[in-house]
């Protein structure tokens, strides 16, 4: 921390410490490779997690049908543990404990190493079909694993195993496939049961992209085995082969991008389809040879319905249910037909100015499903196939439609919620409502840009800018570790890193700050969760794309690329070659980091790497401490990213601070500023600056879209403007999680809970607590379960003063800093009034204002009077001007 000024009072012991005593942390929930009770884990040596530091050391055990097959101590401080490799048998479900602080569960997998050996059988290029086999039941416990080029689903006499959507999701079918691992033993019937798996195109063989159908080959295909484990061992008893059939599912067009047909199958005469035929033969078929493991990711689930709000109809016989909120999945129809019907749903996320649905920022998604219905009642629903809306425009519905009639079916990956952030102001819980939507909508098997119009791409910066905040929300560890896998399939030979991933070559390669995202997340998981696997698993391709990057740098700059600032407002442009240069120093002193933590024997050559680059940055754009082009955004890079020389960052600061006043307290940033800025104006002691920002209602701000009706977050800040309208359909999307990256500043720099940004540790293991009040709100609370336990911070803000509060788990350090002036005295703590608190409590005056404290684990409360803290909220003259311009929402 700069600019401290010594400490008031003397160090105090740990036993006279702690003024309230810390709950210890009951017995919770674990976690295996980041995931509850997980089934299917092919990882060798399983790492064990339970989310709090130990305060002593324990014992944890791991047993199998009750005998236990290891033990041993953990060390005081550790909140993982890795079982030893090759302890585990296959398809063995193991139970695990730490001493009554946590346990847990997970089913080994096939642990065959990749040797996948079942066959393959064909689907259809368009349409979903269904695959039968039958097994007599047997003794022992009975496994399906199964998997699919293309998407599946399956079920056993006829009833649906387990809930994933959209299985095996999407990786880089050049390289890998994952399986999924389903108990079938308590659901077997004596004798002959019947397996089924519906096959669908899913990413492999339907539209991607916008790139048309057939990207990875041209029909999907599907493969599973039925296995066996009994006192002699695990045995194969049935898979997907030639004596399989194949048979029509009423669903003769099945994508993920265009929509679904769902017919019902019915023998009355006169009906709108014929009824389906009788099943023949399955095809088996080759594939191209693939690496098939274990899905070390969350599934795709159902996480929830909407009902719809209300139905109009713009036009005779179109109806529109509007539900509300921006949402991604489908919709389930409740219909009673008096005779076949022919129902058509279309789906966008905003209407025209006469009611009508507006679909043409889908470009090419049609979007549309379609059920053919006979006589009678009926609850239909698509199966294989994913839409973005907050319409649906239903046609050829029997009668008046109700919102009764209908729901929205909201599909997601699966992630355990982590965060809250509680504020008082509706309009920034709007927000935080809205980052958890577009989240929750674009982590549907990848990190997506968008999940409406045809491109629906893990696009690598917008996770990366997002990923903090995403990762304070959910628990992102296995979801997104998963994914860099798909990113590191997608480099090439030559270091180049992908736009997307899985990677489409077309969308091109080498961005900075998009392609640093092989850098960004990796990093990020280490800090949040101590995955060094991860890590490990990216050092030797983050290596190679630091290789290619200063292989293209002349005198130490870095050429721009093309990506840029990208959707920046404003007129003058942050060079490029001044985004890729600092991205690139910042990607080199990340690497020296994660050296450090590997121990591998490279840290000091990419520190020195990265401080040359940093050296030729300054030389190159810098004149002392302004830019030479100057730009929030160039700034915000140079200052976050460390590039600004120490003896200048004070008046680099200082200059921003201008840039952000002339600019009429209006962010100038695209996706590499916007993330930055708040954050850098909060750090160099202009917190009221970015509060002004925050505040900001007019264009463009995110308080902007909020008084525009956003229900998710626009991928532009004019995606809607109250000049222009709406913006070009060419790229506008309502629902873009890149601009929630505001989130990680709510949390760190507002409600005050985060870890130390200077820090390299891992697992969120070194707090640093630093609310940060914002007029217009009264109260912000942020709570997290990390990996170290929950942590919480928050303030309010009331007559006598401002109260700060803070939850440290054990086994952490925390920092708090508080913004209050004056005489530290006049503190009341836990309750109590306390004159003599230095004593008890060294702090350490700050010498931008405020003051420090280390934190011992417990519970605090901080009550500073209204004296020493009426700066922090007063409102600004011009606060509000925006409403006395008369703004009209939409
Ligand atoms: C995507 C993005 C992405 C950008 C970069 C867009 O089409 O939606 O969010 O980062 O392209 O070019």
């Amino acid at each position: 921390m700069n600019g401290e000024s010594g400490v008031l009072g003397p160090q105090v012991s740990g036993a006279q410490a702690p003024l309230i005593r810390p709950v210890p942390p009951g017995p919770q929930a674990g976690l295996t490779c980041g995931l509850a009770d997980p089934v299917g884990v092919d990882e060798p040596s399983p790492r064990l997690s339970w989310g709090a530091r130990l305060a002593e050391e324990a014992a944890v055990t791991v047993r199998a049908e009750g005998r236990e097959v290891w033990r041993s101590s953990v060390p005081a401080g550790s909140h993982l543990v890795d079982v030893p490799d090759d302890l585990l048998a296959p398809l063995t479900p193991y139970t695990w404990s730490v001493d009554g602080h946590a346990a847990g569960a997970f089913t080994t997998g096939l642990r065959a190493g990749g040797g996948w050996d079942a066959p393959w059988l064909a689907g259809d290029p368009r349409a979903a079909v269904s695959l039968r086999g039958s097994f007599t039941s047997r003794p022992g416990r009975v496994w399906l694993a199964a998997t699919a080029l293309g998407v599946y689903r399956a079920l056993l006499n006829g009833v649906r195993l387990g809930e994933e959507e959209l299985a095996p999701g999407w990786t880089d079918y050049g390289h890998r496939v994952r399986y999924r691992l389903l108990e079938l033993t308590r659901l077997l019937v004596p004798g002959e049961n019947e397996l089924e798996l519906w096959l669908a195109p899913g990413w492999y063989a339907g539209h991607v992209a916008g790139g048309g159908p057939g990207r990875y080959g041209d029909r999907p295909a599907v493969s599973a085995q039925v296995l066996v484990r009994d006192g002699a061992g695990v045995r194969r008893v049935c898979a997907t082969d030639a004596a399989w059939t194949r048979h029509d599912l009423g669903r003769p067009r099945a994508d993920l991008i265009m929509g679904e047909t769902v017919q019902t199958p019915f023998p009355q005469a006169g009906t709108v389809h014929t009824p389906f035929p009788q099943g023949g033969a399955a095809e088996p078929v080759a594939v191209p040879e693939v690496l098939v493991e274990a899905d070390p990711a969350p599934p795709v689930r159902v996480i929830g319905t909407v009902p719809a709000v209300c139905v109009t109809e713009p036009a005779p016989g179109v109806q529109v249910a509007d539900f509300g909120r921006n949402v991604v999945g489908r919709v389930r129809l409740r219909v009673d037909a008096p005779g076949p019907a022919r129902i058509v749903v279309r789906h966008g996320e905003e209407l025209t100015a006469t009611g009508r649905l507006y679909t043409d920022n889908l470009r090419t998604a049609d979007q549309r499903d379609e059920f053919l219905l006979g006589p009678g009642r009926h609850e239909v629903e698509p199966a294989f196939t994913l839409h973005g809306f907050r319409y649906a425009e239903i046609t050829g519905f029997p009668g008046a439609l109700t919102p009764d009639d209908l729901e929205a079916v909201l599909l997601s990956s699966a992630m355990a919620v982590t965060g809250s952030l509680t504020v008082s102001d509706p309009a920034v819980r709007q927000l935080v409502a809205n980052i958890g939507a577009s989240a929750d909508g674009n982590l549907v098997s990848v990190p997506t840009d968008c999940p409406q119009r045809d491109e629906r791409t893990g696009w690598t910066a917008d996770i990366s800018v997002f990923g903090s905040t995403l990762s304070f929300l959910r628990h992102t560890q296995a979801f997104l570790s998963g994914w860099v896998t798909s990113l590191i399939d997608g480099q090439r030979a030559d270091g180049a890193v992908p736009h997307v991933a899985p990677v489409l070559p077309e969308y091109g390669y080498d961005s900075p700050v998009w392609s640093d995202a092989l850098v960004e997340v990796p990093w990020l998981l280490w800090r949040r969760y101590g995955d060094d696997r991860t890590l490990r698993r990216a050092y030797d391709p983050m290596r190679r794309w630091a290789a290619y990057c200063l292989a293209q740098t002349e005198d130490g700059v870095r050429p721009g690329r093309a990506l840029g600032d990208w959707l920046a407002p404003g007129t003058v442009e942050t060079p490029r070659n001044l985004i890729a240069t600092a991205a690139l120093a910042r990607s080199l002193r990340l690497i020296a980091h994660a050296a450090g933590v590997l121990g591998e024997p490279h840290a000091a050559e990419y520190a020195e790497a990265s401080a040359r680059v940093s050296g030729a940055f300054r030389r190159a754009f810098l004149d002392g401490p302004r830019l030479r082009t100057e730009t929030q955004t160039g700034y915000a890079v140079a200052l976050a990213w460390d590039l600004v020389a120490p003896e200048d960052r004070a008046a680099s600061a200082r200059a921003l601070a201008e840039l952000v006043r002339a600019d009429g307290h209006r962010l100038m940033t695209g996706f590499v500023g916007t993330p930055l800025l708040l954050p850098v104006l909060s750090e160099t002691g202009h917190h009221d600056l970015a509060c002004r920002i925050f505040n900001q209602e007019g264009y463009p701000s995110w308080r902007y879209q909020l008084r525009a009706g956003a229900t998710t977050m626009w991928e532009r800040w004019d995606a809607w403007h109250h000049r222009h309208g709406l913006q070009t359909p060419a790229m506008n999307s309502f629902n873009h999680y890149a601009y929630g990256c505001v989130g990680d500043w709510l949390f760190r720099h507002v409600a005050g809970l985060g870890d130390d940004p200077r820090g390299t540790g891992g697992g969120f293991g070194e707090l640093l607590l630093r609310p940060g009040p914002v007029p217009l709100l009264r109260q912000a609370h942020a709570r997290y379960a990390s990996a170290s336990g929950t942590v919480e911070s928050g303030w309010r803000a009331g007559p006598d003063g401002v109260q700060f509060t803070f939850a440290v788990p054990e086994g952490v350090s925390a920092r708090a800093v508080l913004p209050v002036r004056g005489a530290w005295d006049g503190m009341t703590v836990n309750g109590t009034f306390l004159m003599g608190l230095n004593e008890q409590l060294p702090v350490t005056r700050l010498a931008g204002g405020g003051c420090a404290l280390s934190l011992p684990p417990g519970r605090w409360s901080f009550t500073a009077p209204s004296a020493a803290t009426a700066h922090l909220l007063q409102e600004w003259d011009d606060l509000g001007s925006w409403r006395r311009q008369g703004f009209q929402t939409r």
